[in-house]
């Protein structure tokens, strides 16, 4: 097996979903999955697919320049999917220096090394930059996020997300690293860590614990089930134009506190409740600082020229989304451990 793909951060929500998708659907390339353990990376998102012959794991971090160094000496990689990252915008606020450090020095840190490696010879390589929406800023309550809405970052997170895909893009016209960028609006689904919204709504409800919403819940975010998200980057990662940035969305845009009271519904349903029972649950708290409105993509060019669609009904996606999490409950004791009962009190207590 000489063609190698290195996926960082496939432990984590999305990249154990492109890892799976990857190793099933490319026996003849060997998937390295590199990654630190973080709180928020999980080798057991794998389970399935640890023993595949075409799949390896390598504990390590990416800021970490011995260790991508000799990462990189072990593997010949004809391409990099560059999904690991500090993820949680609350987090940011509280702790920036963390996302400077993995988000922006980290993606340095591999060009650095990808491009040592491929020696200036990149025919047929791909450094490929898993990003985000946020980095476009906030939008009003019409309009849509293109490829050409210019930068507007407000949070830590989306600062440190938007520095590394301006590193990557001067990789590009520097150096002419075969580089290809994506900008995904928010992703749902299996094996999300109940930080965000929804699995620590999913978690609290079925607990009868309260439902924290941040100011009046009128905040818009427009949501993808993973899979659709996993599907996308396979396509760009083989298809997608290098030099050129692809916008992934649901089409689907809900404010948070109508997006809760669906799930509220799906929730009382499928645990046999009196309707209304979980949306007694919902409990206005005081708004993350400087929290963005609303996110909206225009998925249009992704559509047109590369023919990915998101397949999955909303509804139904939640509904599978909160089967699993009903099915999975030992997935879901191992992740609240007292780190992160201490993550909660202090994010939420008196809040
Ligand atoms: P996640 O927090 O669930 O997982 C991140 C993974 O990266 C974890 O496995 C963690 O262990 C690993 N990691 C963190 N720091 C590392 C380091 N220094 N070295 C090596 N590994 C490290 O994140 P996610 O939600 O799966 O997001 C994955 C990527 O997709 C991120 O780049 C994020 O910005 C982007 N993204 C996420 C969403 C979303 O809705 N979750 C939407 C668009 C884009
Ligand atoms: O848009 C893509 C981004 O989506 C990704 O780049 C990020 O990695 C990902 O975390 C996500 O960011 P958000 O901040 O939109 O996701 P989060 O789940 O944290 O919050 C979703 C919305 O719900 C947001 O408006 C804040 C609100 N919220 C969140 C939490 C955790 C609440 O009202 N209460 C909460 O307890």
């Amino acid at each position: 097996m000489t063609n190698a793909i290195l996926i960082t951060g496939g432990a984590g929500f999305i990249g154990s979903h492109v890892v799976r998708r990857m190793v099933n659907n490319h026996p003849d390339k060997l998937i390295v999955n590199f990654d630190k353990l973080t709180y928020a990376g999980n080798p057991e998102n794998l389970t399935d697919i640890t023993n595949k012959k075409n799949y390896r794991f390598e504990k390590g971090d990416i800021a970490d320049e011995k260790t991508v160094s000799s990462l990189f000496e072990k593997y010949d990689f004809e391409g990099v999917i560059h999904l690991a990252a500090e993820s949680h915008v609350d987090r940011s606020i509280s702790n920036p220096m963390e996302f400077i450090r993995t988000n922006i020095v980290g993606t340095v840190v591999l060009l650095n090394h990808a491009k040592a490696a491929w020696a200036d010879d990149f025919s047929d390589k791909c450094f490929y930059h898993i990003s985000t929406d946020e980095v476009y800023g906030s939008l009003g309550d019409t309009g849509l996020f293109t490829e050409n809405t210019p930068y507007d970052p407000k949070s830590p997170y989306s600062a440190s997300k938007a520095s590394s895909d301006h590193l990557v893009r001067a990789y590009y016209n520097t150096y002419g690293m075969p580089v290809v960028i994506s900008n995904c609006s928010n992703n749902y689904g299996p094996n999300q860590f109940p930080e965000k919204l929804l699995p620590l709504a999913i978690n609290n409800i079925k607990n009868m614990k309260p439902i924290p919403i941040y100011g009046k819940g009128e905040n818009v975010r427009d949501w993808l089930y993973v899979e659709d998200h996993a599907d996308a980057i396979e396509t760009i990662y083989f298809n997608g134009k290098k030099g050129e940035t692809y916008n992934i969305g649901g089409n689907n845009e809900w404010t948070n506190i109508d997006l809760i009271r669906l799930l509220c519904k799906i929730m009382d349903d499928k645990l046999k409740r009196e309707p209304g029972t979980s949306e007694n649950l919902i409990t206005f708290v005081k708004d993350r600082a400087g929290h963005d409105k609303r996110y909206a993509i225009d998925s249009s060019k992704i559509a047109k020229e590369l023919g990915w669609q998101p397949s999955l009904d909303f509804e139904e996606g939640l509904k599978k989304t909160v089967d699993w999490y009903l099915n999975n409950q030992g997935w879901m004791d191992n992740v609240l451990t007292g780190d992160y009962q201490k993550y909660y009190k202090t994010m939420y207590e008196n809040r």
